[in-house]
């Protein structure tokens, strides 16, 4: 049985921007095997990052979150590959990039930057429907 080919969506964040860690976090993605099918240099507004983000609507870091994604232009990547979103999920690292694992993107170059947890370098699709949602929103 072969599985689907699946795609997933990847975002550098205004951080990564800024620090010139886009070229290294699609190093590591192509260097692990997957395929860049798209990409574009955005400058995100609220109307598409109320949509991106809406499961976390009401939530504490929700406004602050929302706020610093326009900071900055991100790049939005679609990207393809064999279990891509779990893959892309486990390349990041977690959340928190205090406690994310060495070798993970957040691990290797996210920071303590005090209260600013959302400040962890990368977006990545967390489940096949959010990475359909996702896409659609990104790449229309
Ligand atoms: P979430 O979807 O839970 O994390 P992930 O990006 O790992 O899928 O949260 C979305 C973003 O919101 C997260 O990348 C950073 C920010 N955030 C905070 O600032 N504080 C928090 O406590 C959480 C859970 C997330
Ligand atoms: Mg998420």
């Amino acid at each position: 049985m072969t599985t689907p080919i699946e795609e997933t969506l990847v975002i550098v964040k205004p951080d990564g921007v800024a620090r010139n860690l886009t070229g290294e976090i699609l190093r590591r993605i192509e260097a692990k095997g997957y395929s860049l099918v798209d990409i574009r240099l955005v400058q995100a507004d609220r109307e598409i990052l109320a949509k991106h983000y809406a499961e976390h609507e009401g939530k504490p870091f929700y406004e602050p979150l929302v706020e610093f994604m326009q900071s900055g232009p991100v790049v939005a990547m679609r990207v393809a590959g064999n279990r891509v979103i779990e893959g892309i999920r486990s390349l990041s690292g977690a959340t928190d990039p205090t406690t994310a694992a060495p070798g993970t993107i957040r691990g290797d170059f996210g920071r303590d930057w005090g209260l600013r947890v959302q400040q962890n370098l990368i977006h990545g699709s967390d489940s096949p429907e959010s990475a359909e949602r996702e896409l659609d929103l990104w790449f229309t």
